[in-house]
């Protein structure tokens, strides 16, 4: 065997070590290199489809003079689908994709590198070399390789049906396809007279689960494009319990982290404001008929309806206009323990939460999104006063829950100065009357818990006496507050 083959075995070789040992690694370097996947895997494609198509030109179209090019094009796609091989299994062990489809793509990916290191070792002499025989079938299966593992891969990236998905309606019909709803996550229908279900809920099932769980295409055995289906659940029985949010499988999978097998949708993240939404709804008892008029909304709720310019409270923040934040710098600090995902569709605010132990490299990571933070969820962390004094770069936050966490009167000395404040949450701890006074300037609060403070009633008074506007919450008010929407 020549030297090329030799170097191509040891680049197999290398792949497949890296392929057993690689779950154990979960450095940021394998995770930057990883993300050159899907811009490498491009080079083997075009270029075994180019030796390929030449071999075909050469054989049977008389274009004898191309067949020379054929061994050394197939060589550079067989090195380049090594490379890209390796990369691809660096980021698939950083987690977040389908795991069936993954396991197919990965599968597909290793043939495809095998049959191009076989193929170039069948057919490296220009001339007609010895096992010619082998050498069309293995093509043949490479080219098909390539295609099914192709796809496979723009699944993985883009969902299932991304090919057909923007099919016009008649070659949709054709192929079998469902036809496409129309209706986007944020609500079109007419709120004041449709059932809130069928104008806001139904919309963002569809949107964001329909493609897998339609009546077609029933993935776990479960449909979610119209309510009869959603009652009655998929493959391991019922996917909501009405008025029990907490014990419903659709918000328990929607709420996973990233990267868990059992998260849906599985490949993206749905928006933070329509989670709520859904999780709202099914608490609400999973009415098919009540109007949004006719059900309760918490204060939360009726923020995300507002930021969907849905209720009459088209205020603060979402009044300002923001650039989106960077998608790298997000996935990094999703990568340092928090939870971020934006408030709605259309909005460049981010809801940020933390899903494990609250570090100094989450607060850092949020940096480049200074801006973009408007909501953030630090409750029953182990955040201080010295957290929260790091928090006033975020000038847009709107809502900040610090309940059950060690913040003092000190503490509140760093937010004195978050003027799109509207609702903060200090249940829990260990404020008194006299850190009120840094809240003064808060001209935008409307929402403040203090159960279970050391705040006094006249403290309260006294705050109240200054923002007028201010909806203090002290003790069992608190609970009605959060429940009648007011
Ligand atoms: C890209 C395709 C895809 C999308 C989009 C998707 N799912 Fe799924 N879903 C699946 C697959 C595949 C399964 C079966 C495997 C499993 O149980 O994890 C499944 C299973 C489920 C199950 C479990 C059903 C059962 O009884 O076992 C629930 C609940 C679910 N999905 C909810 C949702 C919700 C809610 C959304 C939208 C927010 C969603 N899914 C979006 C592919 C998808």
């Amino acid at each position: 065997m020549t030297k090329s083959v030799w170097g191509l075995l040891a680049g197999l070789a290398t792949l497949l070590a890296v392929l057993v040992t690689a779950p154990s690694q979960q450095s940021d370097l394998w995770q930057f290199l990883g993300r050159f996947h899907p811009t490498l895997v491009h080079l083997p494609i075009g270029i075994l489809v180019v030796a390929l198509a030449l071999e075909l030109a050469g054989r049977y179209f008389g274009a004898k003079s191309v067949l020379g090019s054929v061994p050394m094009l197939l060589l550079l796609g067989a090195w380049s689908a090594i490379v890209a091989a390796l990369a691809g299994t660096l980021l698939s062990n950083w987690g977040g994709y389908q795991p069936t489809t993954l396991m197919w793509h990965r599968i597909v990916g290793l043939v495809v590198v095998v049959l191009a290191v076989v193929a170039y070792a069948l057919r490296r002499q220009p001339g007609p070399p010895n096992g010619l025989a082998w050498y069309p079938i293995t093509a043949a299966l490479l080219g098909v390789g390539l295609a099914v593992g192709g796809h496979l891969g723009g699944t993985l990236t883009h969902g299932e049906g991304y090919l057909t998905d923007n099919l016009a309606p008649p070659l949709r019909s054709l192929l079998g396809l469902p036809a496409k709803t129309n209706l986007g996550a944020v609500p079109t229908g007419n709120l004041d007279s449709a059932p809130a279900y069928q104008a806001l809920i139904q919309p963002m099932l569809t949107q964001r689960c329909g493609n897998c769980h339609n009546p077609d295409r029933k993935s776990g055995g479960l449909s979610l494009t119209n309510l009869t289906d959603l009652l009655a659940g998929g493959r391991n029985g019922k996917v909501i319990v009405p008025g029990r949010s907490a014990e419903s499988e659709v918000i328990r999978r929607i709420w996973l982290p990233p990267g868990h097998q059992d998260r849906m949708p599985p490949d993206r993240t749905i928006p933070i404001a329509e989670a709520e939404l859904i999780k709202w709804w099914i608490d609400q008892g999973a009415p098919d008929e009540l109007k949004l008029a006719e059900m309760e909304r918490p204060t939360a709720v009726r923020r995300i309806l507002d930021s969907y310019g849905l209720d009459d409270l088209a205020t603060g923040v979402f009044t300002v206009k923001i650039a989106p934040a960077d998608s790298a710098a997000i996935a990094s600090a999703q990568r340092s323990g928090l939870r971020i995902a934006p408030i709605a569709s259309n909005s460049a605010f981010l809801a940020v939460a933390t899903s494990g132990p609250l570090t100094a490299a989450s607060l850092d990571a949020l940096k480049p999104m200074a801006a973009q933070v408007a909501w953030l969820d630090l409750a029953g962390t182990a955040a201080d006063d010295s957290t929260v004094g790091r928090l006033t770069i975020l000038r847009h936050l709107a809502r900040l829950s610090l309940q059950n966490t060690r913040v003092t009167d000190r503490g509140l000395e760093g937010i004195k100065d978050l003027g799109y404040l509207e609702y903060l949450n200090l249940y829990g701890t260990q404020v008194t009357d006299d850190g009120l006074s840094a809240l003064h300037q808060l001209k935008r609060l409307r929402s403040l818990f203090l159960w279970g403070t050391k705040v006094t009633a006249g403290g309260a008074d006294s705050l109240r006496r200054v923002l007028p506007r201010l909806d203090v919450s002290l003790g069992l008010e608190a609970v009605s507050d959060s429940t009648t929407g007011r």
